[in-house]
């Protein structure tokens, strides 16, 4: 009876101290390898803390472009413009029709032309959904570095 009792504790002593030592800075969540992406040192199965909303300005003279070809960025807010499959609230104010009693900047005439170069009579379904490409604007820090200059007829 003492005989097996000595050979269970000594089983648990060897156990116990062949654990890894759990420091308080031990990361126990993270296994990325040291890499970090835009959202952390934090694996995909983890849920990150949520990014606090940035505000966007009410209202605000045209934001200059940076090239040629660039989409133009929102100057106002688009809070509840909804833009879906019986309404493009975009279009009440930017389309060839109302932008001129709105006094809003008409789209320009590449919205109307598909993929081949046709000039269609309403907005192409390309340029339908206006958010893929515009933005509005936020005082936000550069999530990366870019040393990105516009050329020198934009400058
Ligand atoms: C209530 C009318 C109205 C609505 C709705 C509206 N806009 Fe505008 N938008 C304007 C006005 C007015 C301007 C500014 C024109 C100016 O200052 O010359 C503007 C400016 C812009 C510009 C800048 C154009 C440039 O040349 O820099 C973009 C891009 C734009 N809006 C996109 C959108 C998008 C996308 C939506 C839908 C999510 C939208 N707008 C909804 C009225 C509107
Ligand atoms: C696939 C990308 C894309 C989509 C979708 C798109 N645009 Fe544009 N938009 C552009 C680009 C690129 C430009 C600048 C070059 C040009 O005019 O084609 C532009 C220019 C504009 C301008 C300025 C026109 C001018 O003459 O200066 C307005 C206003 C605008 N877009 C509004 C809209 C609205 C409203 C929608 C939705 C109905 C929309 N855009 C959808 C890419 C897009």
């Amino acid at each position: 009876m003492n005989k097996l009792l000595t050979v269970i504790i000594s089983v648990g002593v060897i156990i116990l101290t062949s654990l890894p030592v759990l420091s308080a800075d031990t990361d126990l969540t993270s296994n990325t390898g040291g890499l970090e992406s835009l959202r952390g040192q934090v694996e995909v199965s983890t849920i990150n803390s949520s990014e606090v909303m940035k505000r966007v300005p009410r209202d605000q003279h045209l934001i200059d472009r940076n090239y040629v070809q660039q989409p133009p960025l929102i100057p106002h807010t688009i809070r509840g413009y909804q833009v879906n499959l019986n309404a493009n609230k975009c279009l009440s104010c930017h389309s060839f029709k109302n932008a001129g009693t709105m006094g809003a900047t008409k789209i320009s005439v590449t919205h109307y032309q598909t993929r081949e170069g046709t000039t269609l009579s309403d907005v192409s379904p390309r340029r339908y959904f206006c958010l893929q490409c515009h933005v509005t604007q936020a005082d936000a820090k550069p999530l990366v570095e870019n040393t990105f200059t516009p050329v020198d007829s934009l400058r």
